[in-house]
């Protein structure tokens, strides 16, 4: 067996540093808040590089990976229904290899999906990216989707590198809403990194690409990867699979503060960790609005004293800052230990905002929102996904869907174009995961039988599965064939086998 997959058994969470890397001393939020640029155009450019980052407030920057010059790369922002052309060229450095862009959250054709073994990025070549922001005919819902690298074995490597950016789509039918709009619309990627003492990113742990001889290239359909046969050979992390930073980071960095005024904002919360989840609060008690799930509002406005997000879930929340100008209000993440499976949620703070001056305020949260139409109340469940450890000590365990582990030459299940899957998503291992579906987005039918909470009930494409919880999901399959992926995505346990493939054939 190779030594492939070398998943932790559970609890190796560890995170030295304690509080989100306070160095020691009081937090002094000196950096200002990073706001990525916003592109807008239909037809954007992204130029894979390496590049030096501000991240930290002292000393060095730091080399990154980025789209486009930054981590977050730009902000994509486009109205629904208008096709967005994204062409990615791949400058990277010679261990990088060939890489794959993924739109989470987005309904696109397959050839357009990021696929793990597919449809590459070489280096030195570019690739074009077709999203036309429809569904069924319908311009798509507002969202708030990040782009990310999926290629193969690499997706933590090279999100950690810093391969990520966000991307918002514009819905007409929101803009009549009054919701805070420009420089009080904010979106913010939350993610950890840990640094060597020069400031740089301490190289993530992956698996032995020289075991693999999956990743030579033969099915890349023309896009041949052979520099990808020697594998990444910086010094690896501490041996466990969980890529955990010791520094948490607000649009790629440490700390930051940004100066409002005392009004109502919208903040568009991302969790782009590999690995680590966030139970985010305000420092002064103060609730979040949380309006939508990242695929689309919810039906109603639900009051939320904290948020828990798990790597790629999203929030879309208001904040209402009146009445407290002078003031200083730190969004923090808590501790949580509700289940006992190694991966409660981070501590520390994250960035402060710094309310000063009263402003002109038009805006408003409605009782109810224009939410997404959800499919109609699904029939029998077509098909099972159980995410479990398999293997053994002696063998080598891995992570995997149905008992096996992924593997791109196979289809896992076969859905038919323009039918309504119900799927039922069950966790039999003994740690939590974060299932993410692709393509389509998704009804929240049930979870553990239950109705699901109000903030689960718009659409969603990511879901918390706790030990032995099982939630039940359905979604219409529309405009596209080809294969698609469902898979855990802390990206340690998906380039650690798992991953599954399913097929939309017409
Ligand atoms: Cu955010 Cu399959 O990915
Ligand atoms: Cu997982």
């Amino acid at each position: 067996f190779y030594c492939r997959f070398h998943p932790n058994m559970r609890g190796t969470l560890t995170v030295t540093g304690g509080s989100g890397g306070t160095h020691g001393g009081k937090l002094k939020f000196r950096l200002p808040l990073a706001v990525p640029q916003t592109l807008s155009g239909d037809h954007v450019r992204l130029d894979m590089r390496r590049t030096a980052v501000r991240m930290l407030p002292d000393g060095r920057k730091t080399q990154a990976w980025t789209y486009g010059g930054s981590w977050p790369g730009p902000t994509i922002r486009r109205p629904s229904g208008h096709r967005t052309l994204v062409t990615v060229a791949n400058h990277l450095p010679r261990e990088a290899g060939s890489m794959s862009m993924h739109l989470h959250g987005d309904h696109h054709a397959s050839e357009h999906d990021g696929q793990p073994t597919t449809f590459l990025i070489p280096r030195g070549g570019a690739r074009t990216y077709r999203y036309d922001l429809t569904d069924d005919g319908k311009p798509e819902p507002g969202s708030f989707f990040w782009y990310h690298d999926h290629r193969m074995d690499h997706t933590a490597r090279n999100n950690w590198m810093g391969l990520q950016g966000m991307f918002i789509v514009d819905d007409p039918a929101e803009a009549k809403l009054r919701l805070p709009t420009g420089g009080r619309d904010v979106p913010l990627m939350i993610s950890d990194r840990s640094f060597t003492r020069r400031n740089q990113l301490v190289p993530p742990h992956e698996p032995d690409m020289r075991m693999d001889h999956r990743d030579m290239g033969h099915r890349d359909m023309g896009h041949h990867d052979m520099d990808m046969g020697t594998g990444y050979t910086g010094p690896h992390a501490p041996p466990n699979d969980a890529t955990v930073g010791t520094q948490i980071l607000v649009n790629g960095r440490f700390a930051p503060h940004l100066r409002t005024s005392a009004v109502h904002y919208r903040l568009r919360l991302l969790n782009s960790s590999s690995f680590s989840s966030y139970d985010l609060t305000l420092s002064d008690g103060r609730p979040f609005v949380q309006i939508g799930t990242g695929d689309g509002l919810l039906p109603k406005p639900v009051v939320r004293q904290s948020i828990l997000l798990g790597p790629s879930q999203r929030a879309d929340v208001v904040v209402d800052f009146h009445g407290e100008s002078g003031q200083n209000v730190v969004l923090q993440t808590v501790p949580r230990t509700d289940s006992d499976t190694g991966t409660g949620s981070r501590v520390g703070q994250l960035m402060q905002f710094r309310v000063r001056g009263d402003a002109k305020d038009r805006t408003r949260v409605p009782a109810t929102l224009p939410t997404p139409e959800l499919v109609d109340a699904p029939g029998e469940i077509s098909m099972t996904w159980d995410f479990s450890l398999e293997g053994d000590a002696e063998t080598g365990t891995y992570w995997a869907i149905n008992g096996q582990a992924y593997d791109p030459d196979r289809v896992d299940h076969t859905v038919q174009l323009g039918s309504t899957e119900t799927w039922l998503l069950r966790n039999t291992s003994e740690v939590t995961h974060y299932v993410h579906i692709h393509e389509e987005q998704w009804r929240t039918v049930s979870r553990n039988g239950a109705k699901p909470p109000p903030w689960e009930q718009g659409l969603e494409d990511t879901w918390k599965l706790d030990p032995g919880e099982e939630v039940v999901v359905a979604a219409r399959f529309t405009d596209w064939t080809g294969p698609f992926m469902i898979h855990c995505h802390m990206l340690d346990h998906e380039d650690h086998g798992m991953m599954a493939t399913f097929e939309v054939v017409p």
